[in-house]
């Protein structure tokens, strides 16, 4: 019989697509990461088993979402298009590990996903999966099926026996993780419409945010966050943590129209909290420790990294070889930031490094002034000397 694993959500999409497989003579394997999207995992092995699915893989990555993919990119500074902090984009290639890592186990020889043939996600996952092994097929059900719209899928889903529930769906896809929340479709679809309130979920209306200040401190160690308000911290309760102070002080909403890869344009809203704190804090914390080349020379790199991740190209050597060079700045990024949050905005109030290169008595304007102020008019004669007239 043929073996399909398939990445499992439990909503409509993925419940269609282990009918639409079993029709086609499929014996049908779910496989669902933990990426901290607040999954129940009784109820979704449930689920899947009342769909006539015999194993259903749930796997805890919370950590190695944060250590391996997250905490990478951060240190990479990679926002796409200088705005998105990558949270879907970067769970992507992970699930394709443990899709394989399934596939291997099970001895199947094809995978399967509920993405549609017109966005991201399909791009990674099949780029990720050809990466770690050529010879897995892929079924990409929703690029094949009649199935138009959301009403036909449930018709379908009640003629092969998946209860689906009775709530109204939201108009909106989402995505959730422990990075952040993305939110599309319905009347997001018209860049001129403003988001309607009730799309967010992690961060409050800025405007009903408390009136008075929250001041937070994040220790780094090599460029990773370790701890918070002065405690050690693990990485998933830290984020966990941080996306609720920072969403209950209205930061981290993002709203922009961004290029995807498949070369359409999309309206994308955004909510990660923790995200826009730690990439603050940590480019903060490089401002005082980078010299001036490295500093500028690493936001080139920034830029390439946010694009590898967002294009799907994880799973490559550049990827590879820009993580050792991203490493090796940030063997001395350690150090505290200080925050203050206020209505929707994160600000940087305070930064401390034993690294840091700043030197006061190099910079100031006051007494104990060690810069050589002579030696100025030397440099300027030879720096402008292309140009003189
Ligand atoms: N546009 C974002 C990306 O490509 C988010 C896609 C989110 N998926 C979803 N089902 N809403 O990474």
């Amino acid at each position: 019989m043929k073996k399909v694993v398939l990445a499992y959500s439990g909503g409509l999409d993925t419940s269609c697509c282990v009918a639409w497989l079993q029709d086609r003579g499929f014996e049908v394997i779910t496989y669902t990461a933990d990426l901290g999207q607040g999954i129940n995992f009784a109820q979704l092995k449930k689920k899947a088993k009342r769909c006539g699915v015999k194993k259903a893989y749930i796997v805890d990555l919370k950590d190695r979402f944060l250590n391996d993919f997250v905490f990478p990119a951060l240190k990479a500074g990679a926002i796409y298009e200088a705005k998105y902090p990558l949270a879907t984009a970067l769970g992507r290639p992970l699930i394709a590990e443990g899709l394989v890592a399934i596939a291997h186990k099970e001895n199947a020889q094809y995978i399967a996903h509920g993405c549609t043939g017109k966005g991201n996600d399909q791009v990674r996952l099949e780029v990720s999966v050809a990466a770690l092994d050529k010879r897995l097929k892929v079924v990409a059900p929703l690029r094949e099926w009649e199935l138009k719209t959301r009403d036909d899928e449930i018709k379908y889903a009640w003629a092969h026996n998946i209860q689906v529930e009775a709530t109204k769906k939201s108009p909106y896809s989402t995505d959730l993780n422990l990075w952040g929340r993305s939110i599309e479709c319905g009347v997001l679809e018209d860049p001129a419409n403003a988001p309607p309130p009730d799309i967010y979920k992690l961060t409050k209306d800025p405007q009903k945010c408390p009136n008075k200040p929250l001041y937070l401190t994040i220790g780094f160690s090599k460029g990773i966050p370790v701890r918070l308000n002065g405690k050690d911290s693990k990485a998933v309760s830290l984020i966990n943590r941080l996306n609720k102070l920072a969403g209950g002080c209205g930061v981290g909403r993002i709203d922009m129209v961004e290029n995807r890869l498949v070369g359409i344009k999309s309206r994308e809203i955004y909510e990660a909290p923790a995200a826009t704190v730690l990439y603050l804090a940590h480019q903060e914390l490089e401002s005082l420790i980078l010299d001036k080349e490295s500093a500028q020379f690493k936001k080139q790199v920034a830029e390439k990294y946010a694009q590898l991740v967002y294009n799907g190209l994880w799973h490559t050597p550049l990827k590879a070889a820009l993580d050792k060079f991203i490493d090796q700045t940030q063997i001395r990024l350690k150090g505290v930031i200080d925050l203050k949050l206020y209505k929707g905005n994160c600000v940087c109030v305070g930064r401390r490094s034993p690294c840091s290169l700043y030197k006061k008595s190099l910079a100031t304007y006051d007494k104990g002034d060690k810069f050589d102020q002579s030696a100025a008019n030397g440099f300027i004669k030879i720096w402008g000397l292309p140009y003189q007239k």
